[in-house]
């Protein structure tokens, strides 16, 4: 049998993985069976027993599963066990093994930017598995505060809590016009821009004059955000789509044990104008 891989979530049907890692494969000459599965909470367990019985050897997990794969890992990395949450399944015998490689892909896209996390001051919206991630990816580049703003108070205590550090801070999204503002970077890692809820309400002075702003989103979802950051006179205001490309690649290289070229495969996907 042919080892498969495959994106597990929902909605999945528009994501990019599929043609990411058809990507990194043609660039290394290594033949991928790689495929979309959508599938909710209720029917992921079964899914996942189902794709390994086929073949299936890897699994990237995205929107709404990350914390279910998390739950059906027997093993887990310590990246995944910090952030609560798994975007990468590796079969070994007769088990899932858990990853998390969204920290080291937004770091990652970050330093293709130009922006040294290390010593500056970032705010970061949202606390859910996302920016979970991000938040201990911070912390571990060294920023010199970080403060986590969402909806949900409780949200922003128990991240604070789990990382451990005396440079993070919490506000109220409520609140955030109390902050005195001058972020280098503002990171959007709330899914407000996927419709559904209220939009992000945010004050401009939240901005230094040099900013980086950098929603995890890509396409529609993070158009909001992004012509707020562009009127607010960010200096950068960047999608996620290099994140999704970076996470891939380092999924790409636990299962085949050879890192592609991401730069590569995201400027192909700009030249297609993804937005
Ligand atoms: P993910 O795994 O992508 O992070 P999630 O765990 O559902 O998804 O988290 C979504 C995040 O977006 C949360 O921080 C959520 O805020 P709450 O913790 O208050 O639920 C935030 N979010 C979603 N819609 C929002 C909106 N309309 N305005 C502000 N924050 C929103």
């Amino acid at each position: 049998m042919n080892p498969r891989y495959a994106v597990f979530g929902q909605p999945v049907a528009h994501s990019l993985s599929p043609r990411i890692h058809a990507m990194f494969g043609a660039q290394l000459g290594i033949a991928v069976d790689y495929r979309a599965v959508e599938v909710g909470h209720a029917d992921f367990a079964r899914a996942l027993e189902e794709f390994a019985r086929d073949g299936g050897v890897g699994a990237n997990i995205t929107l709404p599963l990350k914390t279910d794969a998390f739950a059906l890992c027997a093993v887990r990395s310590a990246r995944a066990q910090r952030c609560g949450s798994v975007n990468t399944l590796v079969r070994g015998g007769d088990a899932w093994h858990g990853d998390s490689t969204d920290g080291i892909g937004f770091l990652r896209d970050l330093a293709r930017l130009g922006f040294e996390a290390r010593g500056r001051r970032v705010l970061l919206l949202g606390a859910g598995g996302a920016a979970r991630a991000v938040a201990f990816a911070l912390a571990d580049a060294g920023v010199h505060e970080l403060m986590l703003v969402n909806r949900t108070r409780q949200r922003i205590a128990e991240l604070k809590r789990a990382l451990r550090s005396d440079s993070a801070f919490g506000c109220d999204l409520a609140q955030v016009d109390t902050l005195d503002g001058h972020y280098d970077l503002l990171v959007n890692a709330t899914s407000a821009g996927h419709g559904g809820g209220a939009a992000l309400e945010l004050p401009p002075r939240l901005l230094e004059r040099d900013a980086l702003c950098y929603d995890l989103s890509y396409g529609r979802a993070a158009q909001s955000f992004l012509a707020w950051a562009r009127e607010t006179g960010a200096k950068v205001a960047n999608d996620g789509l290099g994140m999704l490309v970076e996470q891939a690649a380092e999924s790409f290289a636990i299962w085949h044990g050879r890192r592609p070229d991401a730069g590569a495969v995201l400027a192909a996907l700009r030249r297609e104008s993804i937005p």
